[in-house]
């Protein structure tokens, strides 16, 4: 058992050398000639592209004079023959026999990438086949903005990184409208943001094995804008209703006025009825005590705006207006 160490242990550092020698061979345009030159001893097999997670195969031909045999990482033996030498147990040994010597790399990560290196001994003289193993992994994208709730105005910089090999390449794109915004970077920068911008941004981090996507929202807060009042006429005796109609966001509340007094719900004979962006005051049955201006006012925590409605009484066949007048702030 010892002399068989020994003579290991003499024959791993003859590999070294030889794999040194391969190592320092592959690069550069030493190869072509190296290939002449060593073409019976050293053979370069292609490149083995293998996915992160999967079991690679390496084979490497023997021969009926071969004496010694051995799979080899960079530098270090995986297998001696039937030996194993390696402590991972994702290696195995597959065939060894008088056709070929194949080991197997279960569940391949990207450490295992790099130049793996079969040694042959022969009565004549060594010779090596070594394969470059190259481990892909599909994107994913491991850092990405929140969803964010800006005011209208500020500068937005949305973040997508993504892992992956090849290295992925990271788009951005706006779904929630046709305005083409894209963007092929990391950052997406939106300086000043407008409420149209306001919606859902998909990320894509795409390279030759996979597409992984993800989205985020972004809500734009501005302040009410009503549209403007208008004015009303109606018959007294009869019912009749102010619409007030805000764009908003977040939601705006609406305070009604007449005049500069505030009008509650349920007073009089008056309803005041909130429906998102709509408020409608209605009048059960008006009468001449009610005509006048009235006020709307819609708030949220941006600001304010506010239009004036004038309700007239009204000749009901003509449809012939009393008073009329209009205001509109914002
Ligand atoms: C094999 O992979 C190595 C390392 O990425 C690279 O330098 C070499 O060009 C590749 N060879 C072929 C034939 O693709
Ligand atoms: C190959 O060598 C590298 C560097 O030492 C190591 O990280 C990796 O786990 C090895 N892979 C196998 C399959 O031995
Ligand atoms: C995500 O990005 C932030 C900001 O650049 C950084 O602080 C954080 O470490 C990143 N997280 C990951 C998992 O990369
Ligand atoms: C947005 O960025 C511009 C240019 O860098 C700067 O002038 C402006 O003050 C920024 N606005 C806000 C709200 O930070
Ligand atoms: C509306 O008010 C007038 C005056 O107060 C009253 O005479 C009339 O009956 C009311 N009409 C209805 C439908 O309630
Ligand atoms: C309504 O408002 C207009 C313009 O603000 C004003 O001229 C008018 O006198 C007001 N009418 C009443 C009845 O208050
Ligand atoms: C309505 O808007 C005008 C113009 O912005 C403002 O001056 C006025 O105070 C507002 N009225 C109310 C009741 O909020």
């Amino acid at each position: 058992m010892h002399f068989v160490l020994e003579q290991y242990a003499a024959f791993s550092k003859c590999l070294f050398v030889l794999s040194i020698r391969i190592l320092l061979l592959v690069p550069a345009g030493f190869l072509v000639r190296s290939q002449g030159d060593y073409q019976s001893n050293n053979k370069v097999m292609d490149n083995i592209t293998v996915r992160q997670g999967e079991a690679v195969f390496l084979r490497c031909e023997q021969g009926n004079a071969v004496t010694r045999t051995a799979w080899l990482n960079r530098s270090s033996i995986l297998y001696a023959g039937e030996d194993k030498w390696s402590v991972d147990p994702r290696v195995s040994l597959v065939t060894l026999n008088q056709e070929e010597f194949t080991i197997k790399i279960d569940n391949v990560d990207m450490t295992d990438e790099g130049q793996y290196v079969c040694a042959v001994q022969t009565s004549s003289r060594p010779r090596t086949t070594s394969v470059h193993i190259l481990v892909q992994v599909p994107p994913k994208i491991i850092n990405l903005s929140g969803d964010i709730v800006v005011n209208e105005g500020s500068n937005v910089t949305l973040m997508c990184q993504a892992s992956g090999k090849p290295e992925p390449s990271i788009s951005w794109k706006f779904l929630s409208t046709s305005v083409d915004l894209v963007s092929d970077d990391e950052f997406l920068e939106i300086p000043s943001i407008s409420r149209q911008r306001a919606g859902t941004y998909e990320c894509t981090a795409v390279n030759n094995i996979d597409t992984d996507l993800q989205t985020l929202d972004i809500i734009v807060n501005y302040a009410p804008a009503v549209t403007e009042g208008r004015d009303v006429g109606v018959a007294p005796g009869q019912y009749g209703v102010l619409e007030c109609e805000a764009d908003a966001v977040p939601e705006a509340d609406f305070e009604w006025y007449k005049n500069d007094r505030r009008i509650f719900t349920g007073l009089d004979d008056l309803n005041i009825i909130n429906t998102g962006s709509l408020s409608q005051l209605t009048f059960f049955n008006v009468s001449e005590g009610d005509y006048g201006n009235y006020t709307c006012v819609a708030i949220n925590k941006i600001g304010n705006s506010n239009t004036t409605f004038f309700l007239y009484g009204e000749d009901g066949n003509t449809g012939v207006r009393l008073r009329r007048s209009f205001h509109c702030g914002s």
